[in-house]
């Protein structure tokens, strides 16, 4: 076992991890060393041949990785057949391992690979080329700790991916696309420079995202000053809706008369519409003759969304975005266009909208919704960089992943794959978590992150998710036999994520 010599200079075979053949009645098995061992306490002593007594050995702990049926030439899981005590074993030579390596992927017939993008870490240098659906069709999430890699990975995939015209939809909240793909190659958005969306598309649940209200009492005010700039909307007033001192039964009047089609309205006006809400009903007397007045404790609670939604509007290109302005692109057309042509691509910048965790979470949940809710789509990889950006609000109890969350249940039946990167696994809720059946898992630090990958790796694979490498990944997935370890190509687009030295 000392002699290195007669093997690859990849091969230590007296270390552990090395492969081995047993030849057995069922077949070839394919079996993986994970425990060597010496019957002496001072191994060293047992280096010289001669020295060998009759009762020195060797334990090797062998884990059965997979077989090959007699009459098969590919190796399958090894289900409940077992070696036996007088099987024979052989050392896996690099050929027999690689046969092992284009055993693993059990879908998809005989689709098309994509172009290899990694290189295999351990044992063989060959490339790795998977089939979409392999890589796909259960949803990828990428993990691993800022500079860890995620990013890079992800552009050297989805250049294979718009490279061989299948389709991506690609939201980036950093911008280091923005120079990876041609015009020719991806239609390109920046929202709020570009592109613009209609207020009224946006459902009530998503004004709270976007506002991150933090209890059900300030949603209720944001609700009814919403309802209030519509009726100015639908009226033709260009000014907020004053309501101290009106009548109480005109207003309700009026508001109800706001129907399902008036959704238009002034997003400018929203910071004063809020301070207008701050009225109550005064004791009823016997004039029936109710009008507002103004409430100082409405006032003050008020106080507080009104801050939040002023700071977010100094921000321009947060005020351009939901302008309607006819003469920009319009974020739902541009992706019903997309999701019913075939082979293109869509790229969505939201890094000009400014870092604020409700803003993206909105654009993410209303994009997820249309989507969910279109038919006929050809099939697409959604990707998402950083998705812990768009995670549960510090502020408020709600999920912002309710349509993501959609997506992942629902989405697969439709083609709607699902390529998600984070930091942290637990940055995303548990269910949408539960649906990922594939993860590319770079070098994570901390406990609790690696706790939270643990039920997909052996232990092998824990001990060395510290100690990957920029680019190293472990790919660990539902559709493959065993978990790969490959080094990704880092590609030669263009990718703005050059740390700067201080
Ligand atoms: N496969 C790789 N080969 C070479 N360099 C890499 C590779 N992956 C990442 N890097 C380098 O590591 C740095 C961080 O990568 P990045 O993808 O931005 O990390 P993350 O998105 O996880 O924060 C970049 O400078 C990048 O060039
Ligand atoms: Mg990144």
């Amino acid at each position: 076992m000392t002699d290195r010599l007669k093997f690859n200079s990849s091969f230590l075979p007296n270390t552990i991890n090395n492969y081995v053949i047993v030849d057995s009645t069922e077949g070839l098995f394919l079996g993986e060393i994970f425990e060597n061992k010496a019957s002496r306490k001072n191994i060293f002593e047992m280096s010289v041949i001669a020295d060998e007594k009759s009762n020195d050995y060797y334990e090797l702990s062998i884990d059965t990785i997979s077989l090959m049926a007699k009459d098969s030439d590919k190796f399958h899981l090894a289900g409940f057949k077992t070696l036996g005590l007088t099987d024979k074993v052989y050392l896996a030579t690099d050929a027999a391992y690689k046969l092992f390596l284009n055993s693993l992927e059990f879908m998809g017939g005989d689709e098309e690979p994509l172009p290899p993008f990694a290189t295999f870490i351990n044992k063989s240098t060959a490339k790795v080329s998977l089939k979409a659906s392999t890589l796909f069709n259960r949803h990828v999430m990428c993990v691993g700790a800022t500079n860890s890699g995620k990013s890079t990975t992800a552009l050297a995939i989805l250049d294979k991916v718009i490279s061989t015209k299948r389709k991506a939809l690609i939201i980036d909240p950093t911008g280091e696309y923005r120079d990876a793909f041609s015009d020719e190659e991806i239609t390109k958005l920046t929202l709020g420079v570009d592109t613009t969306i209609n207020p009224g598309k946006v459902s009530m649940q998503q004004w709270e995202k976007l506002f991150e209200t933090k209890s059900n009492s300030e949603g209720a005010v944001l609700a009814e000053a919403i309802t209030s700039l519509r009726y100015m909307k639908k009226i033709g007033e260009d000014t907020f809706y004053a309501k101290v001192g009106e009548d109480i039964d005109e207003i309700q009047e009026n508001l109800a008369s706001v129907g399902r089609n008036d959704l238009d309205f002034n997003l400018n006006l929203l910071p004063e519409q809020i301070q207008a809400e701050s009225v109550s009903e005064p004791d009823r007397d016997n004039n029936y003759n109710f009008k507002y007045r103004y409430d100082m404790l409405k006032a003050n609670a008020n106080n507080n969304l009104i801050q939040k939604i002023a700071y977010q509007m100094t921000n321009t290109r947060f005020l351009s975005f939901f302008s309607n302005d006819p003469s920009m692109y319009n974020l739902l057309d541009v992706i019903d266009e997309f999701l019913h042509t075939p082979d293109v691509s869509l790229y969505i910048d939201t890094s000009e909208l400014g870092a604020a965790e409700g803003i993206g979470g909105m654009v993410i949940d209303l994009i997820s919704s249309f989507v969910i809710g279109e038919d006929d789509i050809y099939p697409f990889v959604f990707f998402i960089d950083e998705v812990h950006r768009y995670a549960k609000s510090k502020y408020s109890e709600k999920e912002f992943h309710g349509g993501l969350t959609l997506l992942a249940r629902e989405g697969r039946k439709k083609g709607i794959f699902l390529y998600l990167t984070t930091q942290n696994p637990k940055d995303v809720s548990p269910v949408l978590f539960g649906q990922i059946g594939t993860l590319l898992i770079h070098r994570l630090m901390l406990n609790d992150e690696i706790r939270a990958v643990e039920s997909h790796l052996d232990d092998y694979a824990i001990k060395h998710v510290r100690k990957l490498n920029q680019g190293e990944v472990i790919l660990s997935s539902v559709n493959l036999l065993h978990n790969m370890f490959i080094h990704v190509d880092k590609c030669d687009r263009i990718q703005h994520n050059m740390t700067p030295h201080l």
